[in-house]
């Protein structure tokens, strides 16, 4: 081994072009593997004369960073390419399955109530969900002290209590009777809020599809007839209604509405709580006062309303136990519904 073969080596390592990872790893083995060329010339040291031998080592640690540094930069590219290479679009590969949304349960029964409502004349009107003391309550009936309001603490904008998220959708019957002339006939469906505790049967947001429906000489027989044929077309053909009197400050007379159980047919399980019957919302004939209220001549026309919870009547086509359920977003409650939609 002589310096000559020494310096013929360092030549070698400083024109070698390793194209790939593989002719790399071939230069690497070659120069600096434990059997390499290196590791011989460095072998060789104590055939080479003493005064010279520090010359030869200084060649030595030359030969040996050349080529480290040749294959340490080399591989940095290679490595680096070769990442670039992996983020290239495979054409060919399968695509993503993409998961599709389904519509939401209350979505579904909202859409179905319209569509029912709508084969019999009725159109759909909204108003806004922050709501001013008036239409909330002064205009139906309820005025300020009046203990109906106790039932329907929502959440107050001011101090005032002039402000609100809205209670009710009867809201709406009130802004369309001040702007349309009778006949009217409209359902509202929309979202409403309650200062409420959460359970499985309450809940603070929630929705309603109120009905109104103002003409001359309408009457009880035609809110019967009309909550009937919704009854009929939602839960199925053998259902029946019943109406319990009650209280509402805008409708009077006044009623609760139930349908006799579409599970048991009547005779009594855990849906209706062994009563064969499920109340489904609240209706009347429209108070004149409230007529008056929105300049609507109380002589010459009647009119019925009613409302009706979304989640509620959900709950019961779906025999969904706990309220809850809706505001959690749990794709695997969810998805339950795809086919229904
Ligand atoms: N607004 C009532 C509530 O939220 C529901 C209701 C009852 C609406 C009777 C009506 C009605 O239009 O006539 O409790």
């Amino acid at each position: 081994m002589s310096f000559e073969k020494a310096n013929e080596i360092l030549k070698e390592i400083e024109a070698a072009h390793p194209e790939n990872a593989d002719a790399l790893e071939q230069f690497r083995i070659k120069y600096l593997g434990t059997k390499g060329v290196i590791k011989d010339l460095f072998g060789a040291m104590k055939n080479i004369a003493a005064e010279q031998r520090k010359d030869y080592g200084q060649l030595m640690n030359t030969l040996k960073v050349a080529a480290e540094q040749k294959h340490d930069t080399l591989k940095a590219q290679f490595s680096a390419s070769s990442q670039s290479t992996k983020e290239k679009i495979d054409i060919t590969a399968p695509a993503y399955t993409l998961n599709l949304g389904t519509r939401h349960p209350v979505s579904i029964i909202r859409h179905k109530m319209i569509e029912i409502f709508s084969r019999i004349g009725f159109t759909v009107a909204e108003g806004p969900e922050i709501e001013d003391d008036w239409h909330n309550f002064t205009a139906l009936n309820t005025p300020e002290d009046h203990p109906a309001r106790d039932m329907q603490d929502t959440f107050f904008l001011d101090e005032e209590k002039q402000r609100m998220l809205r209670s009710q959708t009867s809201t709406v019957q009130i802004r369309v009777m001040e702007t349309q002339k009778p006949p009217i006939r409209i359902i509202c469906p929309g979202r409403v809020y309650r200062n409420e505790t959460i359970s499985a049967r309450a809940h603070c947001t929630f929705h309603q599809v109120e009905g109104l429906y103002i003409d001359t000489d309408v009457s009880f027989a035609d809110l019967k007839q009309t909550m009937l044929y919704f009854a009929q077309e939602m839960f199925g053909k053998n259902v029946v209604v019943r109406f319990r009197p009650s209280f509402f400050p805008f409708t009077e007379p006044s009623a609760e509405m139930d349908i006799s159980c579409f599970v048991c047919e009547g005779k009594g399980c855990p849906v209706c709580k062994q009563s064969g019957w499920v109340e489904i919302g609240g209706c009347g004939m429209v108070d004149p006062a409230v007529l008056e209220n929105c300049k609507v001549d109380a002589e010459k026309y009647t009119g019925f309303a009613f409302g009706m919870g979304i989640e509620r009547i959900t709950m019961l086509k779906y025999r969904i136990n706990d309220l809850r359920l809706f505001f959690e977003n749990d794709v695997r409650f969810l998805k339950q519904f795809e086919s229904a939609s």
